[in-house]
């Protein structure tokens, strides 16, 4: 995959709520029911607000913007988290990757897209596909599932697996190589999960 680095020097819309007053458009998906995406990156994200362990206060400005990626030379791309918004071509060279949303894009999710063609970014919340256990996502019929890699379980990408696999697993493989650095691993829950 092709890196895009995106400068740092970016300037936010700073305290933009990400429900910002942004126009609702629809898009060709089985629903419409996803909020409208936000035309700039949200800056600070509040996850897991319902769950019972506690909040998750995610830096999302930190990781798209700062030195966050594995090898520390440059932001994570768009599209490591919000796998779904490149082609589908694109998503296969990632095994088990291969859906893009919608099916047929063409494009591949960076600061610029997001800003000149929201439409094309739509639905791109993890929510919308990995919903809670026992609960039907609103972009996709079903939960999202894969074969384990070690195994031949299913493993049922619930919200807390999907966010565990995508959030703890890169801080651990960033761990292997720097020692200094504050992203929490899979064990350490409550540096996460705060009340
Ligand atoms: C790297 C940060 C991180 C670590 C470490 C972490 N979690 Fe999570 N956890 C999350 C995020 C993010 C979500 C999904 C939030 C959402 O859906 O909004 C989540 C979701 C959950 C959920 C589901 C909540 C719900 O109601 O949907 C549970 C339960 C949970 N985590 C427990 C744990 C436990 C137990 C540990 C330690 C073994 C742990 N987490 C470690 C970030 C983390
Ligand atoms: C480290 C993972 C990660 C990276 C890198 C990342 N994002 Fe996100 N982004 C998230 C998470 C998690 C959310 C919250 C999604 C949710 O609520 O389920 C989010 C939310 C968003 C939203 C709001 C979605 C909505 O419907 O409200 C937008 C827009 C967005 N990101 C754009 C981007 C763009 C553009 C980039 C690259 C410049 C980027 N993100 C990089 C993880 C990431
Ligand atoms: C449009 C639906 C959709 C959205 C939005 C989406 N996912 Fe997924 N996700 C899937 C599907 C489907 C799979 C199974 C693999 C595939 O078909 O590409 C998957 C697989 C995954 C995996 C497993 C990959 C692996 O290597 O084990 C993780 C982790 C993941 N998603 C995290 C996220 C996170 C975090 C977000 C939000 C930043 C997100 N997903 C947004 C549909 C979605
Ligand atoms: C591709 C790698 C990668 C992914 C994916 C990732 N992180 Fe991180 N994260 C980092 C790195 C690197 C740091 C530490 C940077 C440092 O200490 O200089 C970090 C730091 C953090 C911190 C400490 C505070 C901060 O902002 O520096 C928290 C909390 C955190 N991450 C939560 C999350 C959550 C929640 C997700 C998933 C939604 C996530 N991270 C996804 C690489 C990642």
């Amino acid at each position: 995959m092709k890196r895009i680095i995106l400068l740092a020097s970016v300037v936010f819309a700073l305290g933009m709520p990400f429900s910002a007053s942004v126009p609702s458009f629809s898009t060709a998906g089985p629903s419409q029911d996803a909020p409208a995406v936000p035309k700039v990156i949200p800056e600070v994200i509040i996850l897991a607000q319902d769950g019972k362990l506690g909040k998750v206060k995610f830096n999302h400005a930190n990781h798209a913007t700062k030195n966050y990626n594995i090898a520390g030379t440059g932001p994570i791309d768009c599209v490591e988290c919000h796998h779904t918004a490149q082609p589908a071509s694109e998503a296969m060279k990632h095994p088990p990757l291969k859906t893009a949303w919608p099916a047929d894009r063409t494009t591949t999710l960076t600061k610029e897209l997001l800003a000149n063609d929201p439409n094309s970014v739509g639905h791109i919340a993890c929510r919308n596909c990995h919903a809670k256990a026992g609960t039907t996502p609103i972009t996709i019929p079903a939960i999202p599932e894969i074969k384990a890699s070690d195994s031949a379980a299913i493993v049922t990408l619930t919200n807390q697996l999907a966010f565990h696999r995508n959030c703890a697993n890169c801080h651990a493989d960033v761990l292997k190589n720097r020692k200094d650095i504050k992203g929490p691993t899979p064990q350490q829950c409550t540096k996460c999960h705060m009340k």
